[in-house]
């Protein structure tokens, strides 16, 4: 069960370095014991004109959603938040939220971890030892006052593992899990050092900052240097990632049909390597 109390304590001061004091309206914290998809009940707060930096946050989710239409196994023990962000469009063409949003999962993990290190799995994936912790789906849409980005992430705090969908337990794991026999982190602890990681990236990304964040997702990717395969709509395509463009995009180089190697950024898809290539 998510302590409200604690949670409203724990993350306004966070919520509120999104806004200028005093410039609008304040921010809203909607802490919720159960919801279909906090994404969609963020999207409705922000449809009532919540300002950036306003929050939902729940204990479970009955219709969670994740990326490429697929669900998000959603049980008591995880954590389920969705940020409300109003980007203009100089941000929106800076980098994704969804990998500030990477960066800072990685980050606020490796607080409650020793001996393992949280990596991202490009776009937007947080694993730890192969095995994923955390998803993020960041959902775009415009209102009268201009772009609303809903960025929902789901943390698995102290998930039981047995809770999940038999076609993702074995490919998922837990923070609790991860600590062996050490107490499962608190869920408003996890939140803020999630909310002080991301709001710190966003601002920065704001102000410019870009190629900082950029090395830093770069740092946590494995996948880099090594022989993959995305699955983009309608293709596939093979070759090694080699990068990260200026815009988050990922850089692979393949070999072209007149065995010349050339570049090909990607900006969506599935990826996985390749091995024994
Ligand atoms: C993925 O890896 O496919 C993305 C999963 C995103 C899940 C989170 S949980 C909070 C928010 N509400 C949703 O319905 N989905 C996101």
């Amino acid at each position: 069960m998510l302590d409200a109390a604690a949670l409203q304590r724990a993350t306004l001061p966070h919520l509120r370095a999104f806004g200028t004091p005093g410039a609008g309206a304040e921010v809203r914290l909607e802490v919720l014991p159960e919801v279909a998809s906090t994404n969609d009940r963020a999207a409705a707060m922000a449809a009532e004109g919540a300002p950036e930096g306003s929050l939902v946050v729940a204990g479970r989710q009955t219709g969670g959603r994740g990326r490429l239409g697929r669900g998000w196994a959603s049980p008591e023990g995880g954590l389920y938040l969705s940020l409300v962000l109003r980007p203009d469009e100089a941000m929106l063409r800076r980098l994704p939220a969804t990998l500030l949003a990477g960066v800072a999962v990685a980050e606020a993990a490796d607080r409650f971890l020793t001996g393992v290190r949280a990596d991202l799995k490009w776009p937007n994936d947080v694993h730890v030892g192969g095995k994923k912790l955390a998803g993020i789906l960041g959902e775009l849409s415009k209102d009268a006052r201009g772009h609303v980005l809903v960025l929902g992430v789901g943390i698995n705090v102290a998930t039981e593992l047995s809770a999940l969908p038999e076609d993702v337990r074995g490919l998922a794991t837990s923070l609790a899990h991860l600590r062996g026999g050490s107490a499962a982190p608190a869920h408003a602890d996890v939140l803020v050092a999630f909310l002080e990681r991301f709001t710190a990236h966003w601002l920065s990304v704001k102000r410019g900052g870009g190629a900082t964040i950029l090395a830093m997702a770069s740092g946590r990717m494995p996948l880099l240097g090594k022989p993959i395969r995305v699955r983009l709509p309608g293709r596939v395509l093979e070759g090694v990632a080699s990068g990260l463009n200026a815009t988050g995009g990922l850089v692979v180089e393949v070999r072209g049909e007149d065995g010349q190697p050339r570049r090909e950024t990607v900006l969506a898809g599935e990826v996985e390597e390749v091995r024994g290539a």
